[in-house]
């Protein structure tokens, strides 16, 4: 029996995975789940509301949007970050939007309610005319969203029951920092428009599956050694070098050329790996940067070249560098996506902050090759859904597990269990998603 049957209290959740390896189709776009989303998933859930350099310097703000909820950013000083609910206490008007710097606090610009750094009304224009009641001062002070700072980002949550941040995305939080993932610094950031549900646009990132198909750039010849038949190390360095280039413009593969491998083509890929992570390391410690010893992290077990955080933020390792992924839901049938190209740089040699991304629309010509090709399937496939004979996703138990994963752990907020039930489950969601078998995630 699951914890939902167990758990008298449990909340009905339609269409509710009831078969692992099958996801019913109306949970990509029925409005009434996505309504029990709303109302039961996102706030309950910590979120990743804005990497840390968007807001550098004290009285720096900036406004995060998660459905119908506006919240305020707001840096502190050098160690903290506070978040408000961005509605002035007197007629409700939003205080401030988009980003900036309020320094000397934020007023309100309707009838100029003003509020300092901590959220407290430092004045009321006209206060005479209002009765005692209505200006009760611990009742016009902004009200506080809970935020923690994390991996370079500041987090937050709606729910003040929900257990502290780390203890939601572990072990996420632990494979990143053995990355020194808060060392990172943006260098690009864009943002798509896709008409899809969030859940079917994140998926098109959480297996392995699809790369035959729909990346035939990265189906390199002589990539992995063959299990018998010839072994020629150099066929083996050249398509190595050129699935790097591939993925990461303008890697420079021409010391690596020279490398020595043996003939036998496991230890030629171990080899060639440790090769690789020294060259790497080597560089960027020599360049100042702050960088984990990629031998290490892989003698770990831990570098994966992917890791997942419920339910909206994911990281892609690459050596030095990683690639950051954010989802929200805009509607039932459209997301918004940011991908952040993360790296490292020297203390005191940071870039500038990024500008906010304007969203592209997802066939927009300056989107990347490998997402173009990730994208082209996204709006078929929720028009495919909609098909009359169309039931439920088929998934493979062994490789498309996480799909499944996921959904179940949204099944458990939507039916409303406790965070002593959810944490168990959050657990085993936290982590690399792709090739991930369908697990016991205890709901
Ligand atoms: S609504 Fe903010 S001052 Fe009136
Ligand atoms: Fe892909």
């Amino acid at each position: 029996m699951t914890i939902v049957e167990r758990n008298r209290a449990a909340l009905p959740v339609p269409y509710a995975i009831e078969i692992p390896d099958r996801v019913r189709k109306e949970r990509y776009f029925d409005p009434g789940f996505y309504e029990l989303e709303v109302e039961r998933l996102w706030p309950r859930v910590w979120q990743m509301a804005c990497r840390l350099e968007e807001i550098p310097h004290a009285g720096d703000f900036v406004e995060y949007e998660i459905l119908d909820q506006s919240i305020v950013m707001v840096r502190a000083d050098d160690t903290s970050v506070r978040a408000f609910q961005n509605a002035c206490r007197h007629r409700g008007v939003k205080v401030v939007g988009g980003r900036g710097n309020c320094d000397g606090g934020f007023t309100c610009p309707f009838h100029g309610w003003c509020y300092a750094l901590d959220g407290t009304n430092t004045f009321v224009s006209k206060a005479r005319t209002f009765s005692e009641h209505n200006l009760q001062p611990d009742e016009i002070n902004l009200r506080t969203v809970r935020c923690e700072l994390w991996g370079g980002c500041a987090w937050i949550n709606l729910d003040g029951d929900a257990p502290p941040l780390r203890q939601c995305i572990e072990p996420f939080a632990t494979i990143m920092d053995a990355w020194k993932l808060e060392s990172m610094r943006a260098e690009w950031w864009c943002a798509f428009r896709l008409p899809v549900n969030w859940k079917l646009a994140e998926e098109a990132f959480m297996e392995q599956y699809h790369v035959i198909e729909t990346h035939p750039q990265l189906r390199i010849p002589g990539r992995y050694p063959p299990r018998d038949g010839a072994f020629d190390p150099r066929v083996f360095v050249e398509s190595e070098l050129q699935y790097l280039h591939t993925m990461s413009d303008g890697m420079d593969g021409m010391v690596l050329r020279d490398i020595e491998l043996p003939d036998d083509p496991a230890l030629a890929r171990t080899v060639w790996d440790r090769t690789l992570n020294d060259a790497v390391t080597s560089w960027h410690r020599a360049e100042g940067h702050d960088l984990p010893d990629l031998d290490e992290l892989a003698a770990q077990g831990l570098n994966e070249p992917m890791a997942y955080c419920f339910p909206h933020f994911f990281v892609l390792p690459m050596y030095s560098s990683a690639s950051s992924y954010r989802f929200r839901p805009l509607g039932p049938e459209e997301t918004l996506m940011e991908i952040w190209s993360l790296t490292r740089f020297p203390e005191g040699g940071e870039p500038q902050p990024l500008a906010p991304p304007e969203p592209w629309e997802c066939d927009d010509p300056r989107v990347p090759p490998i997402p173009t090709q990730d994208f082209s399937n996204l709006p078929r496939q929720q028009k495919g859904l909609h098909a009359k004979g169309f039931e439920y996703m088929r998934l493979s138990e062994q490789i498309e597990g996480h799909i499944s994963n996921y959904q179940r752990v949204i099944d458990g907020f939507l039916a409303g269990l406790s965070s002593d039930e959810l944490l168990p489950a959050l657990r085993a969601v936290n982590v690399n998603p792709l090739d991930r078998p369908v697990v016991d995630v205890g709901i």
